[in-house]
């Protein structure tokens, strides 16, 4: 119990800002060396990773990846394996916003199927697969490892405007389930985190961003806003030993919102 994972290495996807750049900082704290992805923000991106070896003592680099073209990941993974020795951990966060949600981030009467929900499937889960086939053909050969992938409450509760999401998250979450089973004979467990709001740009193009943070606030238990800060300490938790027991699971990160 409690032992290091200083010198261990985890992939996070979408780590330029918002919870991905929370998570890839609170994995360089405790000494982990941090391969993560950008898809626009490629300047940003090394200026993170200079960061993160220069305050940590680890070893940090960004690639580029569109998790909307999933042939990516194999490329990406054989990139990081000439960087990097091992992968330990896999942590499936980007997201895609914009162009890409239109007819998948809206009213259930505006959905399009072949469109944007179509788009938001392939990069929930389609991503979540991919990733993770590829980081367990790694964590295998050093005896094993935790995949994490992000989820949402707007699986749980009704938000404006989230069908698509929120079915994606459910699915996603359905699908850790599922590698968790299967992945568990080589010493890997899979488990969601399920974020309720969280202050950051992707928050910020919901069209009633206001209306969401006022709202989240006063739902709160706590009362007030969740920031990606709160998110990454769970998310490094499911990839330590004194997560050993738990596998197949969603870890629900809501500030108590989600219940009031
Ligand atoms: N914010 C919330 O309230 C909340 C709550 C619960 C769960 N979550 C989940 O947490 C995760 C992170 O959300 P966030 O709010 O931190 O998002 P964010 O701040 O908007 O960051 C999104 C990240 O995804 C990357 N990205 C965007 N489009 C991409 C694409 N096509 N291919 C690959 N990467 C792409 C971005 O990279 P570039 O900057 O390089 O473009 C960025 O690093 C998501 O899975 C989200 O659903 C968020």
């Amino acid at each position: 119990m409690g032992s290091s994972n200083k010198g261990k290495t985890v992939v996070i996807t979408g780590a330029t800002k918002g919870i991905g750049k929370a998570i890839a900082e609170k994995f360089a704290k405790e000494g982990v060396n941090v391969a993560f992805t950008y898809n626009s923000n490629e300047k940003i991106a090394n200026e993170i990773s200079a960061d993160l070896e220069n305050k940590y003592d680890i070893k940090a680099k960004a690639y580029p990846l569109n998790i909307l073209e999933l042939d990516e990941f194999k490329p990406l993974f054989l990139a990081i394996d000439e960087d990097f020795d091992r992968i330990d951990f896999f942590v499936s966060n980007a997201m895609i916003y914009g162009r890409p949600v239109v007819g998948g981030y809206g009213k259930f009467m505006k959905l399009r199927p072949n469109k944007g929900l179509q788009n938001i499937y392939t990069a929930t889960v389609g991503a979540f697969v991919r990733g993770s086939q590829e980081s367990a053909k790694r964590m295998e050969k050093v005896g094993g490892g935790s995949i994490v992938t992000m989820s949402s409450t707007g699986n749980l509760i009704y938000i404006d405007n989230y069908a698509g999401h929120g079915t994606n998250k459910a699915a996603v979450e359905a699908m850790s389930r599922y590698a968790a089973v299967e992945l568990g004979e080589m010493g890997i467990r899979v488990n969601a985190v399920s974020g309720g709001p969280i202050d950051t740009d992707a928050l910020k193009a919901f069209t009633n961003y206001e209306e969401v943070k006022a709202e989240t606030i006063k739902r709160s238990a706590v009362n007030r806003m969740g920031s990606p800060d709160d998110i990454a300490g769970s998310v490094y938790f499911l990839c330590t030993d004194e997560a050993s027991w738990i596998t197949g699971q969603t870890l629900v990160v809501d500030g108590g919102t989600t219940f009031r």
